[in-house]
């Protein structure tokens, strides 16, 4: 690898990028809209894309792994779901009202997950696992739900304390109320989960991210999630999976299909919305009523919960998470993307071992993570977490860039239309990123 900084390269292979960052930073802060979009010495801007790949605003190809954050399980601008949405939106892009494709997008929901009796549709992942976290407290009548360090589920005030350390302190403006509402605890030990239920008495839910803290940085195991359900079950506390990234990447039905553990609540954005904005909450019919009218004022007024927003179960959103579960349903897609997933980290590895650089390439279903100086088994979950979130994760992510392949932190997400030649790209560029490094290491 050239020795210039990759602030040179940048700038001789991005310029136009470096041209829209600039602007950006005039009127958005740090130039982005998404924390994870933030990379020195600026983004790629991206003009277009279409199945695996995608091109910058200077005609640069890229190998895409961050697919659309996890939602795009087709790849980019899937002919079908392209005409969905052409369809729908000449008929209309909010219809103020209800409309048939909400219906089916719920029946097949429904038909795919086993926990979802009933379904909620929201906005985004964040809003799903903020009303599944309501729905447990008005059904339990309790209030803390626990959570575990390294596991995301969103912005939301109750979710952003503990991202990492269980101990914490809320990040800047989060209301301490509600972070203290939330229990952090290190993930995969359900005996503290099970100490925390009744040393506090006020548990209302348990929300987990059932692939593994940050889909699967932190791996899990079947036998932490069945322990998890039998502790919930016993002791009534809701169990929340937040399946935002599982959902339909896993097994048709999720993680709770994958891993036969069914929780009681589920919260779905990404994938079930077909790369669109949306989002949905579903589950057992006893908690689910709680959204319901019921005959009866009393109830209306005092114990269901309210819920609207302006683009819940939107036409085009509805569209485009239709035409995608019906493909999701078939199946082939989940295997056709997982497939290639372990491909690639089976080239990835080849190619340390065969450098003699510690580390693995992890996989779960069609997402992967490169932990680089440690065996993922042995580490530390803070340690995987620093890894993923680094400084050496932007570092190979800017390195892959320019070769390339646009990594997702230090890893990604597959989708069927990636391809053998896509995976022949990345480990090639991987390898040659390694040991040209190798070489400036001496
Ligand atoms: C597991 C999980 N839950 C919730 C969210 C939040 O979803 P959204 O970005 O749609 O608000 C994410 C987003 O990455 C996620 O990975």
């Amino acid at each position: 690898m050239e020795r210039r900084s990759f602030e040179e390269r940048f700038n001789a292979q991005l310029p136009n990028s470096k041209i829209l960052y600039n602007r950006a930073l005039q009127v958005l802060p740090s130039g982005v809209t998404h924390d994870a979009r933030y990379l020195a010495p600026f983004p790629p801007y991206i003009a277009r894309a279409s199945g695996s790949k995608k091109w910058d605003v200077d005609g640069n190809e890229y190998v895409d792994y961050w697919m659309g954050h996890g939602a795009l399980l087709l790849g980019h601008a899937h002919p079908k779901l392209v005409q969905a949405v052409q369809e729908q939106v000449a008929k209309g892009t909010h219809l103020g009202g209800c409309h048939e494709l909400e219906i089916r997008w719920a029946e097949l929901i429904s038909q795919l997950m086993p926990a979802a009796e009933k379904v909620r549709f929201v906005g985004s992942g964040t809003e799903a696992t903020h009303l599944a976290m309501r729905l447990a407290r008005a059904f339990t009548g309790r209030t803390k739900t626990i959570k575990f360090a390294g596991h995301f589920h969103g912005w939301h005030d109750a979710v952003t304390g503990a991202v990492v350390e269980p101990d914490e302190d809320p990040a800047p403006g989060v209301l301490r109320s509600s972070v203290e509402a939330t229990i952090s605890l290190p993930p995969n030990d359900v005996v503290l989960v099970e100490d925390a239920i009744k040393e506090d008495g006020d548990v209302a839910a348990v929300i987990v991210e059932p692939g593994g803290g940050s889909w699967g940085t932190i791996p899990t195991t079947a036998e932490f999630l069945r322990e998890l359900r039998r502790v919930t079950a016993d002791n009534e506390v809701v169990l929340i999976f937040d399946e935002v990234v599982t959902g339909f990447r896993l097994a048709p039905g999720g993680a709770q299909e994958y891993y036969g553990v069914v929780p009681d609540l589920v919260c779905l954005a990404k994938v079930v919305a077909g790369g669109l904005p949306g989002g949905a909450v579903a589950g057992r019919r006893e908690i689910m009523e709680l959204l319901e009218f019921k005959d009866d004022l009393d109830w209306n007024r005092r114990r269901k919960i309210p819920h609207q927003g302006t683009f819940n179960a939107n036409p085009l959103s509805a569209a485009a998470g239709v035409a995608v579960l019906e493909e999701v349903a078939k199946g082939d897609c989940i295997r056709q993307a997982n497939g290639l997933c372990g491909q690639l980290a089976d080239g990835m590895n080849e190619v340390l071992q065969q450098a003699g650089i510690p580390g693995q390439v992890y996989v779960l279903g069609s997402m992967f993570h490169i932990a680089l100086e440690v065996e993922p088994a042995d580490a530390d979950y803070k340690r995987l977490v620093e890894l993923a979130k680094g400084p050496k994760a932007s570092e190979l992510r800017r390195a892959m860039l320019l070769e390339g392949v646009d990594l997702m932190r230090n890893g990604g997400f597959l989708s069927a239309a990636h391809t053998a030649e896509d995976i022949d790209k990345t480990i090639e560029a991987f390898a040659k990123i390694l040991t040209s490094n190798r070489r400036m290491d001496r």
